[in-house]
C-alpha cells in the first residue's frame, strides 16, 4: 500500500456529463489501483452560485445523491476508498478560514474562473464564489493529499493551492520544526492530468467546453442519457464537411473534429493517433456511427447502474455517512496540527 493520497471533488450541480466523466471520474477510477483515494461531492462549492441556479434544498439533495451514484456506478469502490460530501466534515470550512488569512488578495484577483463565472455583474457575485479556490485548497490540504486528478480548467486553482501550502509552511517554519513536524506541514499537491480528453468540448461549438450549465441539452452527453439520446446527440454533433485526417496535425484547425476524435480516443483508452490511423479518410457519418457504438457500450452500463442506485437512497446515504466518518478522522488530525503550529 502506498502513502500517496489522492483527493478530488465534483460539484452536485446536476447534469453530470461526459466531460466530468472523461476529464475527472475515469481517472478517479484508475487511481484506485495505486493510491489511497478520497472523492468528495463538493456541496459547499455548489452553493457559491445563486440559489436560483443551484436549485434549493431538494435539488441539492438529489444532485448530491446523483454524483455519489455516478462515482459508484463508474467503478469507485466505497469500501476501499472514501466517498463523502463536503458539508459533513466541518474541517473543510475551518481550514478555509485559516487559509483565507494566508492567501493574498492579489492571488485571488488573478483567478480566471471567477471572472468567467461572475460574468459582468461582478458586484452581485457571492463572496463564496470569489473565495472558491481557497476552499478548494482546504479540501485538498485538509487530507494532505499529494495528487489531485482534475480537468485542465482547474489547473490554476491547484497552483493557488500550492502557493497557500508553501506560504503556510514558510510562515510557520519555526513552529512546524518546534512541534517535531519536520520542515514542512503541507505537501505540494500535484495535478494528475492524463489522457486525451482532459478538456471535452461542447458538441454544438468546439470552442466552448462541455458544461453542466450550457442551456442546450444537445451540447453535452449526460451520464444519465440512454442509448437513444447518446446516438441522437452524437449524430447531431457539429462537424465540418471534410473527411477525417490521418494525422493529428490535420485536426489543428478543426476544433469539432478534434473534439470527437478526442472523445473516441478517451473512451477507447487509446491515443488519438491510433484513432486516426483507423479512421483517417473516413467520412464523419461513418466515424460517428462507430463513436455511437463505443459511447453506448461504455456509458449505458453506468447510466443503468445510476438509475438503479437512484432508487436506493438508503444505500447511497450510507456510503456518504460512512465516508464522512472516515474522512473526518483524517481532517481532524490535520486541524490539531494546524492549531498546534499556529498557537490556537
Ligand atoms: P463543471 O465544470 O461542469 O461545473 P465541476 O466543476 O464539478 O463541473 O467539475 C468536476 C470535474 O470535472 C473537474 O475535475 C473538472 O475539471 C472536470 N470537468 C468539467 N468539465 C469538463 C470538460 N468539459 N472536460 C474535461 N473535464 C471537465
Ligand atoms: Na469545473
Amino acid at each position: 500500500m502506498t502513502t500517496q493520497r489522492v483527493f478530488s471533488g465534483v460539484q452536485p450541480t446536476g447534469n453530470l456529463h461526459l466531460g466530468n466523466y472523461l476529464g475527472a471520474i475515469v481517472n478517479f477510477v484508475k487511481l484506485q489501483e495505486t493510491h489511497n483515494c478520497i472523492y468528495c461531492v463538493v456541496d459547499l462549492h455548489a452553493i457559491t452560485v445563486p440559489v436560483t441556479v443551484w436549485g434549493g434544498p431538494d435539488e441539492l439533495r438529489r444532485n448530491t445523491r446523483e454524483v455519489t451514484a455516478a462515482f459508484i456506478a463508474a467503478g469507485i469502490d466505497p469500501n476501499k476508498h472514501i466517498i463523502f460530501n463536503q458539508s459533513q466534515v466541518a474541517e473543510h470550512a475551518e481550514l478555509a478560514w485559516v487559509f483565507n488569512c494566508v492567501a493574498r488578495l492579489g492571488w485571488l484577483n488573478r483567478m480566471t474562473q471567477f471572472k468567467e463565472k461572475a460574468g459582468k455583474d461582478r458586484e452581485n457575485a457571492s463572496i463564496g464564489l470569489y473565495d472558491y479556490p481557497v476552499l478548494m485548497a482546504s479540501d485538498i490540504l485538509v487530507y494532505r493529499a499529494t495528487h489531485v486528478p482534475v480537468g485542465e480548467d482547474q489547473k490554476q486553482h491547484l497552483e493557488l493551492t500550492r502557493d497557500i501550502a508553501q506560504k503556510f509552511n514558510n510562515d510557520f517554519a519555526e513552529s512546524i520544526a518546534a512541534q517535531g513536524l519536520g520542515d514542512s506541514y503541507f505537501p505540494m499537491p500535484e495535478p494528475v492530468i492524463t489522457g486525451p480528453a482532459t478538456r471535452v468540448m461542447s458538441l454544438r461549438d468546439g470552442t466552448k467546453k462541455m458544461s453542466k450549465s450550457d442551456p442546450s441539452d444537445y451540447s453535452r452527453i449526460n451520464l444519465t442519457d440512454d442509448a437513444d439520446a447518446i446516438a441522437q446527440k452524437i449524430r447531431k454533433a457539429k462537424t465540418d464537411p471534410e473527411p477525417l485526417p490521418s494525422e493529428e496535425k490535420g485536426l489543428e484547425t478543426r476544433p469539432e473534429a478534434d473534439n470527437l476524435v478526442g472523445i473516441y480516443a478517451a473512451l477507447a483508452g487509446k491515443p488519438k493517433t491510433d484513432v486516426l490511423a483507423e479512421f483517417g479518410g473516413a467520412q464523419f457519418s461513418a466515424f460517428k456511427s462507430s463513436l455511437v457504438d463505443l459511447a453506448v457500450e461504455k456509458l449505458s452500463p453506468i447510466a443503468g447502474e445510476m438509475k438503479r442506485l437512484s432508487a436506493d437512497h438508503g444505500y447511497v446515504d450510507s456510503v456518504l455517512a460512512s465516508g464522512s466518518d472516515r474522512a473526518r478522522v483524517i481532517a481532524a488530525e490535520t486541524m490539531v496540527g494546524v492549531k498546534d503550529i499556529m498557537g490556537m
